[in-house]
């Protein structure tokens, strides 16, 4: 299991398969995170990569792909012999049986078995075809003694129907247990640790829960635009780009119940059981719950930013939100009655993914007149990124003859604690579907429980009145948001 990594085994020869091996996703994620693998030793000697795309690369050309993603590297010969290329169409059975001989006469020439994995860096169009094909070629098919994975990366399908269709198309190649389905939030460490807080420790599990909690407070905030992905976003938004995937599993990992052992099907088991608890409420009542937004131009550290409608292939009367805010509620003994307030946004005044944990006040305070006027509620805050730490909220008094009280912070922080640098969530992430080891990657009933509870919040968006309120570039969604949670009396805590 990921968390144990010292008792793990070592990967045998093996072949990486990429299809969309000119793509974006492989030069920015994948081929900087086999450089760092094969750099820290966790690559053995006998493992090949195969990049198969559309375009005329040949090996040479292939290589000099992987050579950029290895930058800083003065001797790269043994490495980039391990790297070969294959031109083709996705959509032809000859590309697969092209392939077929290619991984033969790689694996005969290496002298190990079969052991493959696909890695479909390709747009998600193409998953059900490519997967389909692999099986009609015979390559979905394991040997006796090898593995044959395949990794997919969000969006799984649109909706929850578009999502049943294609696990129900990948499972005609191949079983659940080869398929690995990437949300690279899990690949984080700090995602990670939301886990070992909780189930390492004696004293947060006590409180963890409605007679303590008051609410729970989810943000995933980016400081950044749509960049170059307009025509993505355009048909994407926050609901299905973020909530659907990032959001909701960190929210299964903060909810959920102790799994009762740290393997997969254990703690997915879990993850879903809260999920089929989360509310789904009638798309009349959408509204009441949820926030909807759009950035306009604005100020990001001093700087003038464009607003959504005037970034690259976005149309100039686009209702495409770039920010969401949700009240969920969690219909079951440990939450029920505690509002779970989650939000994302573009365009915000800073990269910051967090969990706020806020507890009940005090029953009463004994302190004389207002001494204890700025003291806020005590709170956990989980910081995942930028800043990797943990902090604990509490009241002290502050110095002095009488009995102020303000709140005050104590921080652990992985950067100041651990000399051990935190991987990236693609190294992570590749190193154990290469082992098979199925722990930070989504089943498919995970993924489908998410779609569901989004569905209602999609038809309610599809509807031309729903509102889409504007908020400036650089501030922290629309003041409708905060409406939202003063509704019921409560208030985002901001960094
Ligand atoms: C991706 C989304 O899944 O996650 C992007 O498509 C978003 O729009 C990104 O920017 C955020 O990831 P991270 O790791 O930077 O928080």
């Amino acid at each position: 299991m990921s968390l144990q990594r010292q008792h793990r085994r070592k990967i045998e020869g093996s072949t990486l398969i990429i299809f969309g091996a000119s793509g974006d996703l492989t030069s920015r994620k994948i081929l900087p995170a086999i450089a760092s693998l094969w750099d820290q030793d966790q690559l053995p000697d006998e493992f090949s990569v195969v990049g198969v795309a559309r375009s005329p690369l040949g090996n040479e050309g292939f290589r000099k792909l992987v050579m950029s993603s290895a930058a800083g590297w003065e001797s790269a010969a043994n490495y980039l012999e391990n790297f070969h290329y294959l031109q083709g169409d996705y959509t032809s059975i000859s590309t697969y049986q092209s392939l077929a001989k290619l991984l033969d006469s790689i694996e005969q020439g290496r002298q190990t078995g079969k052991s493959r994995l696909f890695y479909l860096a390709t747009i998600p169009d193409l998953f059900g075809k490519i997967s389909s094909f692999l099986g009609e070629s015979g390559l979905s098919q394991n040997g006796a003694s090898d593995s044959t994975r395949i990794i997919i990366e969000k969006p799984f399908g649109d909706d929850t129907q578009s999502a049943q269709q294609l696990n129900d198309g990948m499972h005609r190649s191949f079983s659940e247990e080869q398929i690995f389905r990437i949300d690279h939030y899990l690949g984080k460490e700090t995602v990670q640790n939301l886990l070992a807080l909780r189930f390492s420790n004696a004293v947060f599990e006590p409180v963890w829960n409605r007679n303590y909690v008051n609410n729970v407070q989810i943000t995933v905030a980016e400081q950044l635009g749509v960049g170059h992905r307009g025509n993505f976003y355009e048909h994407a938004g926050a609901l299905k780009d973020i909530i659907q995937n990032h959001m909701l599993q960190v929210l299964s990992l903060v909810l959920m119940e102790a799994p009762a052992t740290m393997t997969a099907d254990s703690i997915q088991n879990e993850k879903v059981k809260v999920l089929s608890s989360v509310e789904i409420p009638p798309v009349q009542d959408v509204v009441s719950r949820t926030v909807r937004g759009q950035y306009f131009n604005g100020v990001i550290n001093s700087d003038e930013v464009r607003g959504y409608r005037e970034e690259q292939n976005i149309s100039p009367d686009s209702k495409t939100e770039t920010f969401v805010a949700m009240r969920l509620a969690v219909d079951n003994w440990r939450w029920a009655g505690v509002p779970i307030f989650i939000r994302t946004g573009k365009r915000m005044p800073k990269r910051e993914t967090q969990v706020v944990m806020e507890f009940n006040r005090a029953p009463h305070l004994p302190f004389a007149g207002n001494s204890a006027r700025q003291l806020g509620p005590n709170r956990l805050i989980l910081r995942i990124q930028p800043e990797e730490e943990i902090k604990l909220v509490f009241g002290a008094k502050v110095p002095g003859q009488d009995y102020n009280i303000r709140s005050v912070a104590m921080n652990f922080s992985y950067a100041n604690t651990f000399r051990e640098a935190s991987w990236d969530a693609y190294e992570r992430l590749i190193l154990d579907a290469l082992l098979g080891d199925r722990t930070l990657f989504l089943r498919s009933d995970e993924v489908t429980k998410a779609w569901e509870i989004v569905e209602p919040v999609q038809q309610a968006f599809a509807d031309p009145d729903f509102p889409l309120y504007p908020y400036a570039a650089g501030t922290y969604g629309p003041k409708e948001s905060n409406k939202l949670l003063q509704s019921t009396g409560h208030y985002w805590h901001n960094s």
